[in-house]
């Protein structure tokens, strides 16, 4: 354990995407307790800027990220920033000209405070914000659902993530996102399409739209969306009087939600019964799907061997800068000394990587 001082603060940068974010993390270190406090988490999401395009224009976010990321850094920073330890940055993967905008801002930082730099994945971020509140038992199985990706990852201890499925096409939170274009439901499309399914619900309404789960009996851990955004195109196509009906769209979300949560649960229980995972963990922007986080932890409820289930709390699921300072803290800990001497200058070396693998 390198953590020397009792207390560890964490400054996390996040834009890799359309959410310029920064946050202050304090991790405190006392016998054998680890307890972390988020003392500043500051997000400013372009959300009523793209949702006029029905997706993200690169050349927007970047700009407006360029806006932002000072405004956002200042409001981040309650205490001086003396008494930061550590600066943590997303590098990848995520839209290039977005993930400049926050390396080369925490790179600034760092030169102008003699701070280390830390390179982050904003993938493991996704799985790591959980550890802030929970522990898991390794190994495990990470399950990232968010608007670029759908992966399935093995946890065999804290930082050794490996993938054993992915999309082949679109990714889950996409494949909300096409359907809310295509119904006229706008943008982000997940939350729109959760709201729709609600109503239908409680309506309680009988429907004879059967969408398709693709590839969920395949033989291996990999998805695949698109075909399900095909099959609601279709069904608009060949009745569009049905796009003004109200019932009809409350029931087409119902399907499109519960085929995604469908397939997502088969796959996840399937991959956690042959690797013999002893927690699940979910993170990323689609799991704050009430329906997808019910239905989960139903699931888990129902298994003759128990496995522990670490799901974020709602507000750390879409993009954050929390997450990248946890996992910040993770990779920190594990580092030898001559490592973490090496975090320190250089700023020079770190580089956006918009493919970065997690
Ligand atoms: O993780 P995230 O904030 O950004 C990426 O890294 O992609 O995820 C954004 C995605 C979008 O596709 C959005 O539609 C989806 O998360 N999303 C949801 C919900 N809230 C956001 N999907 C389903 N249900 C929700 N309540
Ligand atoms: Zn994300």
């Amino acid at each position: 354990m390198k953590q020397k001082r009792k207390k560890f603060i964490i400054l996390g940068i996040e834009t890799s995407c359309d959410e310029t974010a920064a946050s202050l993390l304090e991790i405190k270190k006392q016998k054998d307790k680890t307890s972390f406090r988020v003392l500043s988490k500051v997000v400013a999401s372009q959300i009523p800027i793209h949702s006029k395009y029905g997706g993200i224009i690169p050349e927007l976010a970047a700009r407006e990220h360029i806006k932002k990321m000072i405004p956002v850094i200042k409001k981040s920073l309650t205490l001086n920033p003396s008494s930061i330890d550590l600066i943590a940055v997303t590098t990848g993967p995520g839209l290039i000209t977005s993930l400049f905008v926050g390396v080369e801002s925490a790179k600034a930082l760092a030169y102008a405070w003699q701070k280390p730099l830390m390179p982050i994945n904003h993938l493991q971020g996704h799985i790591a914000v959980n550890f802030i509140n929970d522990k898991p038992i390794f190994p495990a199985l990470g399950l990232i659902v968010s608007g670029g990706h759908t992966e399935l990852i093995l946890i065999k201890k804290y930082n050794q993530y490996k993938k054993i499925g992915q999309t082949r096409d679109d990714a889950a939170g996409e494949c909300f996102d096409k359907v809310a274009k295509l119904l006229g439901l706008g943008y982000p499309g997940g939350p729109a399409i959760a709201m729709w399914a609600k109503q239908s619900a409680i309506n309680n309404q009988q429907s004879t739209i059967n969408l398709p789960r693709p590839m969920i009996n395949s033989n291996n851990y990999d998805f695949s969306f698109s075909g399900l955004k095909t099959a609601v195109l279709y069904l608009v196509k060949k009745t569009p009087q049905n796009k003004r009906n109200k019932k009809f769209i409350q029931n087409i979300c119902k399907e499109t939600q519960q085929a995604i949560i469908d397939v997502l649960i088969k796959k996840t229980f399937k991959a956690a019964q042959e690797f013999k995972v002893k927690s699940i963990i979910l993170g990323g922007g689609v799991i704050a799907n009430k329906e997808l986080r019910n239905q989960f932890s139903e699931k888990i409820k129902k298994l003759k061997t128990p496995i522990k289930l670490l799901i974020p709390p709602r507000e750390f699921c879409p993009d954050n800068a929390t997450m990248i300072a946890a996992t910040a803290y993770f990779k920190y800990i594990n580092l030898i000394d001559r490592q973490i001497e090496s975090l320190k200058n250089n700023w020079g070396k770190i580089k956006a990587n918009p493919n970065l693998e997690i």
